[in-house]
């Protein structure tokens, strides 16, 4: 077939395809406009204002372009003045979506169950996180586990010694080279997780674990074709080679078992539980898809506070005497620093607070409606998704005075308004809240008690996801030689 040929056929599929969807959009807007959405129970209730852009693409590209931009919320803040409502419709994704920046809205969504909604996720994550993800006994289980007193002094003893180390080995090594925050938050990060999941030391096979992970998490935002040579081929290929290692673990520890004394890992827990459920094959599963979200998140959150102390000085000084004070307290006393000391500081957390709320590390979540909802009068028919965009309400100035500035006294008051989720809310609420938390405060007590930096600039990208596009460079100084220049 000649490539004529070739560009007429295409030519006349495209004009096929646009012509289809539009009859398909104008029929079945006309009819959930005049009211005529299947199953739906109330009256009242309409679908949001709004507009479904473009045929096929919708609005997506106009919302990928401001997610690229230093303000993606501006994709948000255009129609929600436009259609005077913090709730508006869209298409996203290739879904019909209702987006929502309105706190009570917000809530409603996270607080509803699987009855009105289930997560929705791109399908090349899906397809990753297989069809076991995380079930709720895991949730609940591990999630118990993970806001322990135990894994808290286990973590709390670890990322002393690892940062301890890292950073004076650093300093010594080469004073004045340059140290990127993100990279040295995300190696430290990774391996107090991995030993809190499945116990594993640093050595070998956590470098190996390493490794696999870092090709398994690219292909989460990849197209979902599962070709050999693929991207999300190979990422699968990689969690395969993961989920081996884990069920190496898993059966030794069941070897083992009836020596063990308390759980020192989730493994640990999972296999204490006893259910015939928790096959070996479903706790490896499930602690690859545990790792997914806290990989990055916590690395993310280290990063974006050092960024913002860089340019509050006031803040970072504040927060210096604040820990320095604990840390006298402490070497007078003889004592080492439990978890319980880290999180008893008012500033430092309302450091990490405020890093969450100008961050947005996780800027939404995505659901997906299996019934027609009705909410604060709008409709959310089944089948549509439903963006809680957190961003928009955590930079909102109806609620926060300059809400673009890093002002972390704003805490001092009472403000648990319920418009602040960073973590989500509801059943799915992040169940490594704590620890991310706990694992900031470690991180920041650390550098600031021991040494004084020097940023470069740097700048903050916000998609696919937050991070630094330079892994926000800093130069140490050791406090110790203060004295000695
Ligand atoms: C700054 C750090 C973190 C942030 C901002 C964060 C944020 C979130 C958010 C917003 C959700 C809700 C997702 C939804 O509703 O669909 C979530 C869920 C989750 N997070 Fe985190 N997270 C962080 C750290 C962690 C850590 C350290 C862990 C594990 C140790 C963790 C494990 C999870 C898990 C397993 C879920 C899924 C819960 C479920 O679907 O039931 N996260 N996180």
């Amino acid at each position: 077939m000649s490539s004529a040929v070739v560009a007429a056929v295409a030519g006349a599929v495209c004009v096929w395809v646009v012509v289809a969807v539009l009859c398909r959009e104008f029929v079945w807007r006309r009819r959930r406009l005049l009211g005529g959405g299947g199953g739906r129970k109330g009256a009242a209730a309409r679908l949001p204002p709004g507009s479904f852009g473009w045929p096929v693409v919708g609005e997506t590209l106009e919302f990928v372009s401001c997610a690229y931009s230093p303000r993606p919320e501006a994709f948000v803040d255009k129609r929600r003045e436009m259609h005077g409502s913090a709730v508006f419709r869209s298409h996203l994704f290739g879904s019909a979506t209702v987006v929502t920046a309105d706190a009570e809205v917000s809530r409603f969504v996270l607080q509803s169950d699987a009855r009105a909604f289930v997560p929705w996720y791109p399908r090349s994550l899906m397809e990753l996180m297989g069809e076991s993800s995380i079930l709720r006994r895991v949730h609940g289980l591990v999630g118990a586990f993970f806001k322990s007193s135990q894994l808290k002094s286990q973590v709390t003893a670890d990322m002393h010694r690892r940062l301890s180390s890292f950073l004076s080995r650093h300093h010594h090594h080469d004073p004045s080279s340059l140290l990127r925050v993100q990279d040295l938050a995300k190696s430290v990060v990774f391996e107090i997780l991995v030993r809190g999941l499945i116990g594993l030391e640093a050595g070998a096979e956590m470098q190996q674990l390493k490794q696999q992970f870092q090709e398994f998490i690219v292909g989460l935002m990849s197209l979902p074709i599962k070709l050999p040579g693929t991207r999300l081929y190979r990422s699968l290929q990689a969690k395969k080679r993961m989920a081996k290692l884990i069920q190496r673990i898993i059966r030794d520890k069941r070897a083992r078992r009836g020596a063990a004394g308390s759980p020192r890992d989730a493994i640990d827990v999972l296999i204490g539980d006893g259910s015939d459920e928790l096959t070996d094959e479903l706790i490896s599963d499930n602690m690859i898809d545990l790792m997914i979200p806290a990989e990055d998140s916590v690395p993310v959150l280290i990063t974006l506070a050092v960024k913002f102390l860089s340019e509050c000085p006031l803040a970072l000084h504040q927060l210096e005497e604040e820990n320095m004070q604990l840390k006298r307290r402490k070497t007078d006393m003889g004592e080492t620093l439990q978890w319980t000391d880290y999180m008893s500081l008012p500033f430092t957390q309302h450091v990490i607070t405020e890093t969450l709320r100008l961050g947005n590390i996780i800027g939404g979540i995505m659901r997906k409606a299996v019934r027609d909802v009705e909410v604060k009068g709008h409709l959310i028919p089944k089948g549509w998704c439903v963006f809680v965009y957190f961003r928009s309400v955590h930079l909102d100035d109806a609620l926060y005075d300059e809400p673009y500035k890093f002002n972390p006294w704003r805490w001092k008051e009472d403000m648990s308004s319920g418009s602040f989720t960073p973590f989500g809310g509801g059943q799915r609420l992040c169940p490594g809240l704590d620890l991310a938390r706990l694992e900031a405060s470690i991180f920041l007590h650390h550098l600031v008690t021991s040494f004084r930096w020097v940023a470069e600039e740097d700048h903050i990208v916000n998609f696919p996801t937050v991070r630094l596009k330079r892994g926000m460079p800093i130069r140490l100084t050791c406090k110790e030689h203060d004295d000695d220049d």
